[in-house]
């Protein structure tokens, strides 16, 4: 694990599985409670049956909420008949399609009217390995957000083309610079809240919708204080559907990041000036 708060809470230390960690200042950390997994879809019928099957195995106590917009190709029928042979899995009809977004607050809403502990972020292509999940909520234990990360040592990416990995690492960058985020893995979406931490980010203020959606709550978590690491992960490209990454999506997110640099670094100058 890489620490976000290293800076301020000591030098990292490693936690003996080959990670970094960083002494939490001291703080303890209560215990976590039930996992809600959370699978936004958009037409990733070919794709919903194994990755809930892989979550429900590799994390057998935690639970699954399909988070569907819709789905033209019939995913949200096929999460129903998941969830109707299976109690730990519920779905979550939207009317259409929103943004990655969108339909993560509407899932972290519902986990936590439900009383869930820990809220995870996960793609349906299996991009996200659910076998790496227990290494995250472990990590969770002493930290309020978790964040898996293709760009600490250990993490990497596989069969992504060589333009989607300089889109992404750029992007990490461009977001690290801008917002003077201690992070390496900015725009991933494989994570672990602790429902506290969700509660403190003022999620109702989020009008983020596409990829700079993760960007938003990062760099929320960091400024609000919260004690973030990076665990690294294997991040692999999916073999089937269509990734919903546009133009739009990454001009949003460009538009967005630099406002809210602009933002931090006037807001800055004016309290120096006071
Ligand atoms: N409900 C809903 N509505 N789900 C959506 C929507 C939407 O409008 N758009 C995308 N999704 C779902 C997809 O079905 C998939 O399960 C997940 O969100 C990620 O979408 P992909 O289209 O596979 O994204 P990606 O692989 O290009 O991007 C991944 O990497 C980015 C960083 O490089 C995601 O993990 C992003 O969150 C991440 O920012
Ligand atoms: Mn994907």
């Amino acid at each position: 694990m890489v620490d976000a708060c290293a800076r301020h809470e000591g030098a990292a230390v490693n936690d003996g599985d080959g990670t970094l960690s960083a002494k939490a200042g001291g703080r303890q950390f209560g215990p976590l409670g039930t996992a809600l997994v959370i699978i936004p879809t958009y037409n990733e019928a070919e794709n919903i049956k194994t990755i809930v099957g892989r979550v429900r195995k590799a994390v057998p106590e935690a639970h699954v909420l399909v988070a569907d917009d819709n789905s033209p190709d019939g995913t949200g029928k096929l999460a129903d008949e998941l969830a109707a042979t299976d109690d730990h899995v519920q779905v979550l009809h939207r009317k259409g399609k929103e943004g990655l977004g969108a339909a993560y607050l509407a899932g972290f809403r519902w986990g936590l009217e439900h009383g869930y502990g820990v809220l995870v972020e996960m793609d349906a292509d299996g991009s996200h390995q659910p076998e790496e999940l227990p290494r995250l909520l472990t990590a969770l234990k002493g930290a309020d957000l978790v964040l898996g990360s293709r760009w600490v040592p250990g993490g990497r990416v596989v069969n992504w083309p060589r333009s989607r990995e300089v889109i992404s690492r750029g992007g990490s960058l461009y977001s690290r610079l801008a917002l003077d985020l201690p992070l390496r893995d900015i725009t991933g979406g494989y994570r672990a809240f602790r429902a506290e931490t969700l509660q403190g980010l003022g999620l109702e203020e989020v009008a983020s919708q596409g990829y700079c959606f993760q960007v938003d709550l990062a760099r929320r978590a960091v400024k609000a204080g919260y004690h973030v690491v990076e665990v690294p992960i294997t991040f692999v490209e999916r073999e089937f559907g269509d990734s919903k990454m546009s133009r739009d999506i990454l001009v949003e997110a460009l538009w967005r990041v630099t406002a809210w640099g602009v933002g931090d670094r006037v807001g800055k100058i004016k309290a120096k000036g006071k």
